[in-house]
């Protein structure tokens, strides 16, 4: 008796914590999105081909947990009309959602793409049991080929309603002009092709990122004339507010001077509500001077509740060397480190560093300069339910006083070639 309510109690406890857990943990699969696939299925595609586009959606699928608490799929197949073939919300689970795609049966006929859009806004996300949870509405059309009815009109409506909408073309007979309009802007961004139905494996990788950002990147930062998805850490952190505002890099540039006294210290959830995309470009502008130049210390980290490290830039004077930690699916946490190339980033003057993190590498820039590429093991979501902090010496709550002109976090890795070191005089 005694014994079992012993076990009882562990087993509550074992429980209690799980749940705890699923809470906090944040990331792509964590996504609370509607994710509609508008599928061709007129002749020109085929039965074999199909049936490969039945396959890529069930691999661009597989990042996203599938639950009435995360992401909830839908799949419409059209032809001349569309058919709803797996309503939202249908299935529980990634295994019986993939089995139900499998058995998706072709259609044939003609391309009517954008009857299909409006179906989808009109019957598929307005029927979500959950519209007020929803954070992200997102569809993603599949076409080989140019439609037979307006596509505008009905892509006018989705982005009215509130849906993202990605384009992805297949094949020579499709129509740049009708993907750019089916897409949301930029089209950069929004509009995928594919040479073939055997080659669209090659954008996969490029469109669970895509996807990724979409559900974990809510902010944009303007750059040039565009704006980039990412998170302004300058702002978020409340830099610009906490810290004295000093001359930069340039005449036209600003920085701020944190001093021991300066604590830039913010909870997570707060920064990164959704967790990190597993692609990013971590940017930061800095001169170290002192303290900073010698000791070593956290430029940016996240920590989780107890205090355990889920990202962070680790600088460290005294060997000249940058240290990159993350999640890690089998250790506590990973570290990679570079330990050549970086020694010019403590000589007293400004600086911009940069780190290329990839799903399984990261990749260290100094003033532009590849320094070098290191691989990663695969890594879990990070824990929201703790804090991000700026300049902080390993291990304790002590700033260490340094000068930043730039820090930031852009979702998309493609940023990593158009974000130059142009703020470094020298370069
Ligand atoms: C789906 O993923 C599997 C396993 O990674 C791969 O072998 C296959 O080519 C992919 N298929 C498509 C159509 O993307």
């Amino acid at each position: 008796m005694l014994l079992w309510s012993v076990w009882s109690v562990t087993l509550l406890l074992t429980a209690l914590e799980a749940a705890e857990e699923d809470d906090v943990r944040a990331g792509c699969s964590t996504a609370v999105n509607d994710l509609v696939y508008i599928v061709d299925g007129s002749w020109s595609v085929g039965f074999s081909d199909f049936d490969t586009a039945k396959q890529w959606l069930i691999n661009i699928t597989s990042q996203f947990d599938i639950s009435s608490h995360y992401t909830q799929v839908a799949v419409i197949q059209y032809s001349d009309t569309p058919r709803l073939e797996i309503p939202l919300g249908k299935h529980q689970g990634g295994a019986e959602l993939i089995q139900a795609i499998q058995s998706i049966t072709y259609l044939g006929g003609n391309t009517q793409t954008g009857r299909a859009i409006k179906f989808a806004v009109n019957h598929v996300f307005s029927s979500s049991q959950r519209a007020n949870l929803v954070k992200n509405r997102i569809a993603v059309v599949v076409t080989d080929g140019k439609s037979q009815d307006d596509v505008v009109d009905a892509s006018m409506e989705a982005r009215a309603q509130g849906v993202t909408v990605f384009a992805v073309g297949v094949g020579s007979e499709i129509t740049t002009s009708e993907l750019v309009s089916i897409a949301n802007k930029p089209s950069s961004t929004y509009v995928l092709y594919a040479e073939d139905y055997t080659t669209i494996d090659r954008i996969r990788d490029s469109m669970e990122q895509k996807l990724c950002e979409e559900s974990v990147c809510p902010t944009r930062i303007p750059v040039a004339s565009r704006d980039e998805k990412g998170f302004e850490l300058m702002v978020g952190m409340n830099i610009q507010k906490k810290a004295k505002k000093i001359p930069g890099s340039l005449v036209s540039e600003t920085a701020y001077t944190l001093t021991a006294s300066t604590d830039i210290t913010e909870n997570t959830r707060e920064i990164f509500p959704e967790g990190l995309p597993p692609s990013y470009v971590f940017v930061a502008t800095v001169r170290l001077k002192g303290t900073s130049s010698k000791l070593p210390f956290d430029l940016w980290r996240v920590l989780s509740k107890d205090k355990e490290i889920q990202a962070a830039v680790t600088l460290s004077g005294k060997d000249k060397a940058v240290t990159f930690t993350t999640t890690s699916m089998t250790e506590k946490e990973q570290r990679v480190t570079f330990k050549a190339g970086f020694q010019s980033l403590y000589d007293g003057k400004w600086h911009q560093l940069k780190l290329l993190v990839r799903p399984r590498h990261v990749t260290g820039f100094l003033d532009d300069q590849q320094i070098q590429e290191v691989m990663l093991d695969p890594v879990e979501p990070i824990y929201i339910n703790g804090e991000t902090q700026v300049s902080k010496r390993r291990g304790t709550s002590v700033t260490v006083p340094v000068e930043i002109q730039k820090l930031r976090l852009y979702c998309d890795p493609h940023q990593s070639e158009r974000e130059t070191a142009c703020e470094i005089y020298s370069v």
